[in-house]
C-alpha cells in the first residue's frame, strides 16, 4: 500500500527534498538535486534552525547530519508524516530504537552506506560466510578520511552483523576489525576470510561520495511510495 499522504504524480511535479545537514554529505546531496530537473531542494537544516518549517515543505526528507541531528529529525517527520532516508551512521542503542518506533509511522530508509557496491558486496559476504561455514576466521579492515566521527565504521558494522547472522551469531558476533584513518579517503572496505589452508578477500572502494549521494536521492525517489516501515538499501535496489 502506498503510503498515503504521497499524491504526488510522479510525472509531473518535481520531487521536493529537505536535507538535513549542511556538512560534506549534505553539500555533495544538494549539489546533485539541483542537478536534476526532476527533483528540487526545499532547503537545508543547518544547527540551530528550526526545522519544522523546512519539513512542512517537502516530500521528503534526507538527513545526512550528525547522530543528535537525527533524533530532532526523527521528531520532525513522525509529526509531519514525512518520508525520511537516513544516511547517519554512530546511533546509539536508544537512537536506533526511537528509529525504529518511527519507521512505524512513515517510510524510512535507514543503510549506514547507501552505495550500489556495498548492497552487492553485502549479499557476496553473506552468502560467502554462510557456505564457508565457522573453520573461517573473519576480518574486516576499513579506512577513512580523518574527520570520520564514527569507528569502526557504520559499513564495517552493517557487513559484520550480515555475516554474523548467517553463521547463527548475533551482532557482529566473532569479525574482528581493523581501522584506519588517513587523508581525505571517502572509505574503503575489505573483507578477509581466513582458514588454516587458504583466504577469501572481498573488496569495495568509493572513489567519490558522490555515489552516496546518488544512493540516497534513488532512495529518496523510491520512499514516499512506500507504507510506514522500515527499509534498507537492499530493498530500494532489490525490490521489485
Ligand atoms: N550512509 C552512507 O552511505 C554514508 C556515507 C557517508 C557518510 N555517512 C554518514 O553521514 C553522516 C554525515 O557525514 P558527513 O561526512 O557529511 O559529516 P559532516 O561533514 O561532519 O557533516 C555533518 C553535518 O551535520 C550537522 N549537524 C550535526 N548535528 C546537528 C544538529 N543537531 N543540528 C543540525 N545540524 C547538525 C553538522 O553541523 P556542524 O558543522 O554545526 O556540526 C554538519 O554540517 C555521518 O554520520 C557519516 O558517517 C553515511
Amino acid at each position: 500500500m502506498a503510503f498515503p499522504i504521497e499524491e504526488r504524480d510522479i510525472n509531473r511535479t518535481p520531487l521536493k527534498i529537505a536535507v538535513a545537514g549542511a556538512g560534506r554529505m549534505g553539500q555533495t546531496i544538494v549539489t546533485t538535486i539541483q542537478s536534476q530537473p526532476d527533483l528540487v531542494s526545499v532547503g537545508v537544516w543547518e544547527r540551530g534552525q528550526c526545522i519544522n518549517e523546512l519539513i512542512a515543505r517537502c516530500d521528503v526528507v534526507i538527513d545526512f547530519s550528525l547522530p543528535e541531528g537525527t533524533e530532532i529529525v526523527l521528531d520532525a517527520v513522525v509529526e509531519q508524516k514525512k518520508p525520511l532516508v537516513c544516511g547517519v551512521s554512530g546511533l546509539n542503542e536508544t537512537q536506533l530504537k526511537k528509529l525504529v518506533k518511527t519507521s512505524g509511522q512513515v517510510p524510512l530508509v535507514f543503510d549506514r552506506n547507501m552505495s550500489l557496491g556495498i548492497a552487492v558486496l553485502e549479499r557476496s559476504v553473506r552468502e560467502a560466510s554462510a557456505s564457508l561455514g565457522a573453520g573461517f576466521e573473519i576480518e574486516i579492515a576499513e579506512v577513512h578520511h580523518v574527520h570520520k566521527k564514527d569507528s569502526p565504521s557504520g559499513t564495517a558494522l552493517k557487513l559484520a552483523e550480515a555475516i554474523a547472522s548467517s553463521r547463527g551469531e548475533t551482532g557482529t558476533g566473532s569479525v574482528s576489525f581493523a581501522v584506519e584513518r588517513r587523508g581525505e579517503i571517502p572509505g574503503d572496505h575489505e573483507v578477509s576470510m581466513r582458514s588454516a589452508t587458504e583466504k577469501l578477500t572481498f573488496s569495495h572502494s568509493v572513489t567519490t561520495r558522490q555515489v552516496f549521494a546518488d544512493g540516497a536521492i534513488r532512495a529518496a525517489r523510491w520512499a514516499p511510495n512506500q507504507g510506514p516501515g522500515q527499509y534498507s538499501m537492499q530493498d530500494v535496489l532489490f525490490s521489485t
